[in-house]
């Protein structure tokens, strides 16, 4: 996605940081593991990727006055985690994708064996890093691997893939629910996340957790546009990869498409608006309303 006011030094530095603990992260791997498989994992997480999970984690951990340190190591699980996602969403098997982040997919430079070893290998060592978050207590840890299991697992992202390769219905409802369960949960994952980092009453993470799933589906939204109408130089990615798929934009003329993702991103501000996590949100929500606001005129143009 080409983020307009992406390049603020804060959040530079922060996207630093966060590549720095994943490196920390990914260098701890005991002597007997294949090299194969540590360079897959480096290439699939480091190599690339705007970090827009990792840094939603620790922005809204730190308006909340949670403790950073963690923040940053759970940012580094949630990237792991969304790497692994994005290395099966490409095999042959699933989308069948060539270029990712600017680079070959994984599976076409270290093979398709490699690609799923590496996938399974990011989730488990993402479990590893959050097991063992140096200033929260059990209970909360518990609580956080809980949710990246309903996350990732059956209820989540195997719903969302699976829903997306064989959707039960060609309608609006089915659309919404693969965004949901494909994309939506893991930044749910996110702000739910920063909130148990930060203390979160019951009250501040519903309204956390609403924020996620919301801002979630505005950005699978978004990025189904930009497989129409993105450049592979700026996406990183191929365009035209869901032509199988089903989207909203197959279902609606376009206006229609964007009015929706413009009213996500209204809902998403609303949401956060009052809150103290408010600030944490901002350099995210803008950069989506300029892009969208883009988007449509390019597209209009184009259809036109
Ligand atoms: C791509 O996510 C996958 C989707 C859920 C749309 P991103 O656009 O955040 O991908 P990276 O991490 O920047 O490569
Ligand atoms: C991504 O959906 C969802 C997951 C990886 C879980 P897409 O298939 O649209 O993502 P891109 O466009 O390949 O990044
Ligand atoms: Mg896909
Ligand atoms: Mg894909
Ligand atoms: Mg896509």
């Amino acid at each position: 996605m080409d983020w307009e006011g992406w390049d603020v030094p804060s959040l530079r530095s922060l996207r630093e940081q966060v590549d720095t603990v994943l490196r920390e992260i990914l260098a701890t791997a005991p002597p007997h593991v294949p090299q194969p498989i540590r360079d897959a994992m480096e290439y699939a997480t480091v190599d690339g990727g705007k970090r827009l999970r990792a840094l939603l984690l620790v922005s809204l951990t730190e308006a909340m006055q949670g403790p950073k340190p963690d923040a940053l190591l759970a940012a580094a699980a949630v990237e792991m985690v969304h790497a692994a996602s994005l290395v099966l969403d490409d095999l042959p098997c699933m989308d069948d994708a060539k270029l990712r982040r600017g680079h070959p997919a994984v599976h076409l430079t270290f093979g398709e064996d490699n690609a799923i070893l590496t996938a399974f290998s990011l989730i488990n060592l993402a479990y590893e890093v959050l097991a063992r978050l140096p200033s929260v207590e059990p209970t909360t840890i518990l609580q956080i691997i809980q949710q990246l299991a309903w996350t990732i697992g059956r209820p989540g992202l195997i719903t969302g893939q699976w829903q997306d390769l064989h959707p039960s219905a060609w309608d609006e409802a089915t659309v919404d629910t693969i965004h949901l369960y494909k994309t939506a949960v893991l930044f749910e994952f996110v702000t739910v996340t920063a909130g148990l980092l930060s203390r979160a009453g019951p009250m501040e993470i519903a309204s956390l957790r609403r924020f996620g799933t919301t801002v979630g589906r505005a950005f699978q939204c978004l990025d189904d546009i930009l497989d129409v109408y993105g450049e592979p130089s700026v996406t990183g990615k191929d365009v035209r990869q869901d032509v199988r798929r089903l989207t909203y934009w197959k279902l609606m003329p376009w206006d229609a498409v964007f009015d929706k993702v413009e009213h996500l991103l209204d809902e998403a501000h609303r949401i956060a608006m009052g809150c103290r996590w408010a600030s944490g949100t901002q350099w995210f929500l803008e950069p989506m309303m300029v892009q969208l606001q883009l988007l449509r005129l390019r597209v209009l143009s184009a259809e036109r």
